[in-house]
C-alpha cells in the first residue's frame, strides 16, 4: 500500500484503489469500485478488518488499551465528568459550558416521563419475563408515541428524539425492574440527577421515603459513563444498517437493544455473574479454565476477551476500582463472587493460553459484582447496559444520517449453494 493508494491484482489484472488516514489509527482502502473492476467482492464475515463508515465519536486503540470518545480519554470522563455531560460530548463533539450543561440537564429531566398510556404495554408481559424482552417491545413502541419527532431528515426532530430517548431509557428500564418484581411503577422526580432519578425509579416504594446514597448513585453515574459508546461494535452497527433504511431512532435503538442482547455482546455481564456464581469458590477456578482452552468445549471465560482490546479494557480497570467503592460503601467485605473473580482474573493473566490469544477482562467482568451488590437482579445487567449504550446508538446514528456518504447498507455474499437446476415433479424425487 503506497502512501494514497493499493493495489490490487486479481484474475490478470490490477486495479489501483485509494487509500484514506484518519486523525489517529489504521488507514484504510477505498474498495468501493473493487466490484465493478474486478467482478470481485471482498470477504471478511466478522467484518475484523473492515471499517463501515467514518466518525469522529470514539476511538479505540486495542493494541494499547486505549479508548478516546471526541478525543477525551475514558479515564478522565469518568473521574470529572458525569454521565449527562458525556451524553452532550457524544452528541454535540464538544464538552458543554456550565450554561450549556445546565440547559441539557433541564432538557432531559423534562423529558424523562413517558406517555401514560405506555404503562398499558407491560400488563401483556409475563411477570418473569426477561426485561430484556420487554425493553425489545416497550422500546420499540416508543416510535407509535411520538410522531412528532420521526422525521429523520429534520435535525430538529433527531435531537428532539435523541434528548427523548436518552431521557426516557432510565424510566423505562425501572419500569421493566418494578413489573418484573411485582412493585407500582415510580415516576421521575425533576429534583434528582440521572442516576439518582433512576436509583429511586428502581428501589423507591410508597410506604416509605427513598434517600439517595451519593456514593452509590455516583457510583452508577459512573457505570453509565463506562458503558456509554464504543465506537462500531455489534449493537451500534446494528443501529446504523437499521437506520440506514430510514427507519425512525425509536426502532433503530430497539434493533441496538435486540443486538446488545446476546452473550457475546452486552449479555456477557449477566452471563459472567451467572459464570462466577456457577464456578462458586476458587478451588474450582481450575476445572473452568481447562474448559475455556479446550477446544472441544464451547464454555468460554465470560467477561473475557474482546474483539479490539488485545490488551486490559481500560473500562474493566476503572470497573473493578468501582466495584471496590461499592463493596465498601455497602459494609460487604468478603464478597465470594468478588474473590472468584479477582483469583480468576490472575489465574488467566499468568495463563499461556490467555496470554497468546491476548484475552483480558472486559467491562462485562466486573460489572455484574457491581450492579449485584447496588441490588440489581442479573436479569436486569444489560437493561443496565442498553440504558446507557443509547446515548452512544442515538449519536451514532444522528452521524450516520449526516454523512454525505451514507446509503442504505447492503453487503453481498459468497454464494455457496446449488447452481441453477429446474423444477422436478415430485414424481421424480
Ligand atoms: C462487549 O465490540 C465491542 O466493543 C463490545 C463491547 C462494547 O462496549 O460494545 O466492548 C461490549 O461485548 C464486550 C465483550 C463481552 N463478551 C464476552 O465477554 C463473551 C466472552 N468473550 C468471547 O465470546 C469473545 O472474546 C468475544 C466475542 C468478545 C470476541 O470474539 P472474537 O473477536 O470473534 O474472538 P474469537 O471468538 O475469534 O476468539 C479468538 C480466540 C478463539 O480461539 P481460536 O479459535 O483462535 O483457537 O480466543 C478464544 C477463542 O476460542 N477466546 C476465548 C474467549 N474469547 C475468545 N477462549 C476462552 N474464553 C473466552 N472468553
Amino acid at each position: 500500500m503506497t502512501g494514497t493508494s493499493a493495489d490490487v491484482s486479481i484474475g490478470g489484472k490490477t486495479i489501483e484503489l485509494p487509500t484514506r488516514s484518519g486523525t489517529i489509527g489504521p488507514d484504510v482502502i477505498d474498495i468501493g469500485t473493487l466490484y465493478k473492476n474486478t467482478g470481485a467482492f471482498t470477504y471478511d464475515p466478522g467484518f475484523t478488518s473492515t471499517a463501515s463508515c467514518e466518525s469522529k465519536i470514539t476511538y479505540i486503540d486495542g493494541d494499547e488499551g486505549v479508548l478516546l470518545h471526541r478525543g477525551y480519554p475514558i479515564e478522565q470522563l469518568a473521574e470529572h465528568g458525569d454521565f449527562l455531560e458525556v451524553c452532550y460530548l457524544l452528541l454535540y463533539g464538544e464538552l458543554p459550558t456550565k450554561s450549556q450543561k445546565d440547559d441539557f440537564d433541564y432538557r432531559v429531566t423534562h423529558h424523562t416521563m413517558v406517555h401514560e398510556q405506555m404503562s398499558k404495554f407491560f400488563t401483556g408481559f409475563r411477570r418473569d419475563a426477561h426485561p430484556m424482552a420487554v425493553m425489545c417491545g416497550v422500546v420499540g413502541a416508543l416510535s407509535a408515541f411520538y410522531h412528532d419527532s420521526t422525521d429523520i431528515t429534520d435535525p430538529h426532530q433527531r435531537m428532539v428524539a435523541s434528548l427523548r430517548m436518552i431521557a426516557k431509557m432510565p424510566t423505562i428500564a425501572a419500569m421493566a425492574y418494578k413489573y418484573h418484581i411485582g412493585q407500582p411503577f415510580v415516576y421521575p422526580k425533576n429534583d434528582l440527577d440521572y442516576a439518582s432519578n433512576f436509583l429511586r425509579m428502581c428501589f423507591a416504594v410508597p410506604c416509605e421515603d427513598y434517600v439517595v446514597n451519593p456514593v452509590l448513585s455516583r457510583a452508577m453515574d459512573r457505570i453509565f459513563i463506562l458503558h456509554a459508546d464504543h465506537e462500531q461494535n455489534a449493537s451500534t452497527s446494528t443501529v446504523r444498517l437499521a437506520g440506514s433504511s430510514g427507519a425512525n431512532p425509536f426502532a433503530c435503538i430497539a434493533a441496538g437493544i435486540a443486538c446488545l442482547w446476546g452473550p457475546a455482546h452486552g449479555g456477557a455481564n449477566e452471563a459472567a455473574l451467572n459464570m462466577l456464581a456457577e464456578i462458586g469458590s476458587v478451588e474450582r477456578i481450575p476445572e473452568y479454565v481447562a474448559k475455556a482452552k479446550d477446544k472441544n468445549d464451547p464454555f468460554r471465560l465470560m467477561g473475557f476477551g474482546h474483539r479490539v482490546y488485545k490488551n486490559y479494557d481500560p473500562r474493566a480497570r476503572i470497573m473493578q476500582k468501582t466495584t471496590h467503592e461499592v463493596l465498601g460503601e455497602l459494609g460487604i467485605k468478603d464478597d465470594p463472587m468478588l474473590e472468584v473473580a479477582m483469583e480468576l482474573e490472575r489465574i488467566a493473566l499468568t495463563d499461556e493460553y490467555f496470554i497468546e490469544k491476548k484475552l483480558y477482562p472486559n467491562i462485562d467482568f466486573y460489572s455484574g459484582i457491581t450492579l449485584k451488590a447496588l441490588g440489581f437482579p442479573t436479569t436486569m445487567f444489560t437493561v443496565l447496559f442498553a440504558l446507557a449504550r443509547t446515548v452512544g446508538w442515538i449519536a451514532q446514528w444522528n452521524e450516520m444520517i449526516e454523512d454525505p456518504e451514507q446509503r442504505i447498507g447492503r453487503p453481498r455474499q459468497l454464494y455457496i449453494g446449488a447452481p441453477k437446476r429446474d423444477y422436478l415433479p415430485v414424481s421424480k424425487r
